[in-house]
């Protein structure tokens, strides 16, 4: 088969990485790619926004299937595009996509199917925003309803914080994704990421993760698009994931069938689990980046056999088999991130890795055929062993071996669940 897979971050590293795996893959192309990638994949220089481009590609490059890893050429309308001209496309219709494009989109859907989510309201208009907030009281949460790169969500533990963050997605601090407001019940519990795929019908469970969102050690400073992660997450015991397939998957790939926008793809559900048991805090209709990196490297089955069946509706012919071990990788970013950052900076040395070990490239670029830096997160150290403790020693082994002045990581990811084995 040959593939091209769209994206150009870690995740699309881990997932070229593994579909080169596949012993059905002739060919594999990635538009636009990045210096990890060409390791595995021919980089082709299409404009990923350029739909109709794309689509020529595919068809006079005889493509099998396209596998799209972000969400912006998704909500886009990228996979609508693809499928229209009859190309087998791993991501769901701008439609379905909204699941992560609008909260407001899921919040409706948890109710109409009974799916367990924080009581929520929407607001077009900051007065009445303010007096709801008034009424239910803090902690409470603020939502911006669309994409805002992760820093839409204000958790406010005061009403003043709640009351500032209306006023800050009214006046246009998130552009048009502020135009509507979520405000939404405050839920207690630990957080766990729960990855699923779709063919629109049917449901597949694929593993957990836990991610580390705050940029400094202990969880502190600002939010980010994630600094590390590991799998699988233990709060989400075999019983747990079987509530969230019948409680939440399941009802909502009934609800987007009967919405006449079946979801194609990868459920990406963000989870609190309550005392209550699991409840959904929210969808990514993609793979999570750094969580899918750790996938990857569990991931026992054929890559390829899984998306191409979620891409054709045959996802009821296969199944995913998990290593037992833990996967673990640590993000390694600019000096800076997420705030602003110096460019280029040279990255002198990348170490060897050894089995069950990898260094994904996410932000890396070559220039004069040397590897420089070029984004906010740049590389993911992963590894894999028995236990957290054990690949976390390995993971930062790696990054401890990169050379690499301008760089920064956290020196504790996967802190809870170590500690979580030492008890
Ligand atoms: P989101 O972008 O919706 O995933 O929210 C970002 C982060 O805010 C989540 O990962 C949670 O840590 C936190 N969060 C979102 N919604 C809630 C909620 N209802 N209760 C508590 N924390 C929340
Ligand atoms: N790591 C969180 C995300 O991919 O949204």
């Amino acid at each position: 088969m040959k593939v091209l897979l769209i994206g150009s971050g870690g995740r699309e590293h881990a997932l070229a990485w593994k579909l080169a795996k596949s012993p059905k893959l002739s060919k594999l192309y990635a538009a636009p790619g990045n210096p990890g990638i060409a390791d595995h994949a021919e980089l082709v220089p299409l404009d990923i926004d350029d739909h109709a481009a794309v689509a020529t590609f595919c068809l006079e490059t005889a493509i099998d299937l396209v596998v799209v890893g972000p969400e912006a050429p998704l909500v886009a309308g990228l996979a609508d595009r693809l499928r229209a001209s009859g190309i087998a496309t791993f991501g769901p219709s701008a439609a379905a996509a909204q699941l992560e494009g609008s909260k407001g989109f899921t919040k409706d859907l948890c109710a109409r199917y009974e799916i367990p989510t924080g009581a929520y309201r929407r607001f077009t208009d900051a007065a009445e925003a303010k007096a709801y907030v008034r009424e239910q009281g803090a902690p409470i949460v603020v939502k911006a309803d669309g994409l805002a790169a992760g820093k839409g969500v204000t958790v406010a533990m005061q009403l003043d914080e709640a009351l500032a963050a209306i006023d800050d997605c009214f006046d246009g601090a998130f552009g048009s994704a502020g135009a509507e407001v979520v405000v939404e019940a405050y839920l207690d519990g630990e957080e766990a990421s729960f990855f699923c795929l779709s063919d629109g019908r049917t449901a597949l469970a694929l593993a957990t993760a836990q991610d580390h969102k705050r940029v400094g050690d202990g969880d502190t400073g600002p939010n980010t698009g994630g600094m590390g992660a590991y799998s699988p997450a233990p709060v989400m015991t075999p019983g747990m994931v079987a509530r969230t397939m019948k409680e939440i998957i399941e009802p909502t790939i009934r609800g987007m069938a009967e919405s006449g926008h079946p979801f194609t793809g990868v459920f990406f559900a963000g989870l609190m689990i309550t005392a209550k048991g699991p409840e959904l805090i929210e969808y990514n209709v993609r793979f999570g980046d750094p969580e899918c990196q750790v996938l990857m490297m569990r991931l026992k089955s054929d890559l390829l056999d899984l998306l191409h069946a979620a891409a054709t509706e045959t996802l009821d012919q296969v199944s995913a088999e998990w290593s037992d071990d833990v996967a673990l990788t640590v993000v390694m970013a600019s000096k800076g991130y997420p705030g602003a950052y110096d460019k280029n900076t040279p990255i002198a040395h990348l170490p060897e890795s050894a089995d069950g070990e990898k260094i994904f490239h996410a932000g890396t670029a070559l220039k004069d055929g040397a590897l420089v830096a070029t984004g906010g997160r740049v590389l993911n150290a992963t590894a894999t062993a028995r236990t957290v403790a054990d690949a976390q020693a390995r993971a930062y082994g790696l990054v401890d071996r990169v050379e690499w002045e301008n760089g920064f990581c956290r020196r504790d990811i996967g802190w809870q669940a170590v500690a979580r084995e030492r008890n």
